[in-house]
Order: structure tokens, then C-alpha cells, then sequence
């Protein structure tokens, strides 16, 4: 039988390049001089500071002033694109089981039509200039929604001193992926400031004690025979990684899916359980010619709710060992809800940018999103008429 691999299609990701191994290690992931080199914005120094920016990140919101007719919101709406909207799928996940009040993010230039002065809407921009987030302001400006701004610069930092509305100020300089503690644990700290929660700062707190230990055993100085995130990328190293969660773990997925798109410049997927029973499971009864091209990463909680377990168990049994090149298992720690996303996200994190390593590409930059910017900038400046609209709104 014909059989295309990873590496037939991607010759520039040849599995040869990074073969020679050391104790069972990976010669390259352990040669830190020459990944400075390769991480040549330094991904690695930012996210070894994910648990102090995760400290800042409740600092810079505990001082935040909300007005009163902020309490009691009816709705909430988190507003943002990619890397800014990330932290609203982890808030809602999180929130899930917690609060009475629906939530959920908006990706579009349009909000839904439901919202109204009753909805709580968290506009969320790293740069503060992308424009559906702008769009998406002006729409909950002029449904007189309750605002609240997550930004390090640009048009929303602006347009919101004009218009008096609450901003949370996160420090600039970061890729905005980068800077997800700014951008999710607000949400939380937010809320229990409103009274819809308690208790959220206790478990942040307990949370970034875990991430803190976690860092010692995956971060660059870590040599691969004890790093599960440098083990795991050369595990699905030459593959096209799919991801899997369960409830709470889908928007942990999804940021893997995207890190992996982002960071290590690959393709990626993600689904979640029991939908993708449902769906996706009958993909992989497809030719292998295709399937031996993907790794599946399951994300694991080990209080997994029996018919979940049970149900994650068989896939990989019936289907999923047979048919995909690698299945690797990842698996949440800690004890609280909170806790178990955020380990699963930062080793998530980390193993993205070894894999960016592996590939030989600096897992900073994102070339196609900032020409693909311009380059829509080009045609149409929505950013400019939504400027003048908001200057129109500021003098009323
Ligand atoms: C880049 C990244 C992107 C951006 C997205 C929206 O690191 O993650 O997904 O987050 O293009 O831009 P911001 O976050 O500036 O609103």
C-alpha cells in the first residue's frame, strides 16, 4: 500500500534532523545555547514566568474600581479573537459548574442579538487593536452593555479612557498567547469582586503553588529523561497532534491546538468527549494512508466521572491505538478544578515550543497573522470608522 508520512509532506520537519539521542534524550532539546539560538524572542524566559504572571494578574485587577450596577449581571459575553479570547473558554469551562449566569465568548464582529444593558461583556485585546474586538466594543457600547477591557495598548485602551469604561492595564511586549494569565485570571478575580463567585483567589493561589512545582520539571534547564513536556514532543514529533478533553479539559484542547498551530508552526486539531463520539471517532475508520499521519493527546483527569472514563478507555482501545501513529496520554494534577487546567495547560505550553524547537522554527513569530492583518487593512479600515464612531459616542 501507498503510505504518504508527516515527513514526506513536510520535508522541512524531516525526522532526521534531531535523530541522534543521548540516554534516551534528544540531543537538541537539552543543548540550551543552541535553542537560545532558534528561541531567538525568548518564548522559553516568558512562560517560566507564567506562575509570577499569574500573581501580577490578581494584583492588577484587586485594585481595579467597578461601578456598582456592575453586580448582578444577567449575561455575560467575553469578547476577543485568538490568543485574547482563549482565557474566556477557560473562564466559561471553569465557571461550568459554578455559576448561575451563562457565558459565552464571542468571536465575531457582531455580538448575539441578546445583549442588552443587563450583559456583562469583557472586551478582551492584547494589542488592543484587533479589529472583530473593536467592532464588538462599539456593538456592546451602543447596546449600553456593562463594559469591562482587558488590553496592554492600542484602540481599546483609547476608545475606553474616552468612554470611562473599566480596564484592567496588563503590562505590553508579550506574543498575546503568551501573556494567558493576564488575560483569564481577571475573569476570575472579576468575578468574585461582583459576588457572583467565591473563593477564586484561594484557588488561583493553589494553582499557581502547583504550577511553581510543575515549572522544575519541564522547563529548559530539565533534562528530557525527567521533562514530560520534552518527552512528549519527540514523541509526537513528525505527526499532525490532535487533541482530546473532556468537559472542563475542552478549552485546555483547544489552547493546546492552537499553541501547537502558533508555537510549533503545525497543524493541529482538537475535540472533546462524548461529542466526538459521536463525530470524529468515525474518521479514523478512514484508509491509514491518512490516519498514520496523526498523534492523539489525551487529556486525562485522574478523577475522570466513570462513564467518562470508561468511554475515553474504549476509544483508545477499539480505534484510536489501531489507527493513529502515536497516543500519548497527558494528565491533569492538583486537586481543584482550576489547578488540573492550568497544569494541563502549561505543560501544554511548554511541550508546543520544544516541538518548535524540534522543527528548527522560533516559536515566537506569526508572520501569516501580522501580513494577513495588514493586508485586510489594506482593503476595508473598519478601525477607522469605528474611531470615529466612538469619538462621536465619547461627546455625548
Ligand atoms: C498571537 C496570537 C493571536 C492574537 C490574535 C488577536 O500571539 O496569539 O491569536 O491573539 O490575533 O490579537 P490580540 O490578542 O492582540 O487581540
Amino acid at each position: 500500500m501507498l503510505s504518504y508520512t508527516y515527513e514526506f509532506i513536510y520535508p522541512q520537519y524531516s525526522l532526521k534532523r534531531t535523530k541522534t539521542r543521548r540516554h534516551g534524550g534528544d540531543v537538541l532539546l537539552d543543548n540550551i545555547q543552541q535553542i537560545k539560538k532558534i528561541d531567538s524572542q525568548n518564548m522559553f524566559s516568558v512562560l517560566e514566568k507564567f506562575p509570577e504572571h499569574c500573581e501580577d494578574a490578581i494584583k492588577r485587577t484587586e485594585s481595579l474600581i467597578l461601578p456598582e450596577r456592575f453586580r448582578g449581571p444577567e449575561k455575560i459575553v467575553v469578547l476577543g479573537m485568538g490568543g485574547s479570547a482563549i482565557g474566556g473558554d477557560l473562564f466559561r469551562n471553569w465557571l461550568y459548574d459554578k455559576a448561575e449566569i451563562p457565558v459565552i465568548v464571542s468571536r465575531e464582529y457582531i455580538l448575539p442579538k441578546f445583549v442588552d444593558k443587563e450583559t456583562l461583556v469583557f472586551a478582551i485585546s492584547y494589542s488592543g487593536n484587533t479589529e472583530e474586538t473593536l467592532s464588538g466594543f462599539l456593538y456592546a457600547v451602543k447596546k449600553s452593555c456593562m463594559i469591562i477591557s482587558i488590553t496592554s495598548n492600542g484602540r481599546l485602551q483609547d476608545f475606553s479612557r474616552q468612554l470611562g469604561v473599566p480596564t484592567v492595564e496588563i503590562p505590553s511586549g508579550m506574543a498575546p498567547r503568551a501573556a494567558i494569565s493576564y488575560l483569564f485570571i481577571p475573569l476570575l478575580i472579576i468575578f468574585e469582586k461582583l459576588g457572583v463567585i467565591s473563593n477564586a483567589r484561594e484557588e488561583i493561589i493553589d494553582a499557581i503553588e502547583l504550577l511553581k512545582r510543575i515549572r522544575e520539571e519541564i522547563r529548559l534547564s530539565t533534562p528530557t529523561e525527567e521533562n514530560i513536556a520534552k518527552k512528549s514532543a519527540m514523541e509526537i514529533k513528525g505527526t499532525v497532534p490532535l487533541v482530546y478533553g473532556q468537559r472542563y479539559l475542552e478549552s485546555v484542547a483547544k489552547r493546546m491546538k492552537c499553541q501547537f498551530n502558533e508555537n510549533s508552526k503545525s497543524l493541529s486539531g482538537y475535540d472533546f468527549f462524548p461529542e466526538l463520539n459521536h463525530n470524529e471517532t468515525v474518521g479514523w475508520e478512514g484508509p491509514e494512508i491518512f490516519t498514520k499521519m496523526f498523534s492523539v493527546i489525551l487529556l486525562r483527569d485522574p478523577d475522570e466521572p466513570p462513564e467518562l472514563k470508561n468511554r475515553i478507555d474504549i476509544t483508545i482501545k477499539l480505534i484510536l491505538e489501531k489507527k493513529a501513529k502515536k497516543v500519548h496520554q497527558l494528565t491533569a494534577r492538583g486537586s481543584t478544578k482550576l489547578a488540573k487546567m492550568l497544569s494541563l495547560l502549561y505543560i501544554g505550553d511548554f511541550l508546543s515550543v520544544y516541538l518548535a524547537i524540534l522543527y528548527g522554527v522560533d516559536p515566537t513569530p506569526v508572520k501569516i497573522i501580522t501580513r494577513l492583518k495588514k493586508e485586510l487593512e489594506k482593503k476595508i479600515d473598519i478601525v477607522s470608522s469605528i474611531e470615529k464612531e466612538i469619538r462621536e459616542l465619547a461627546k455625548k
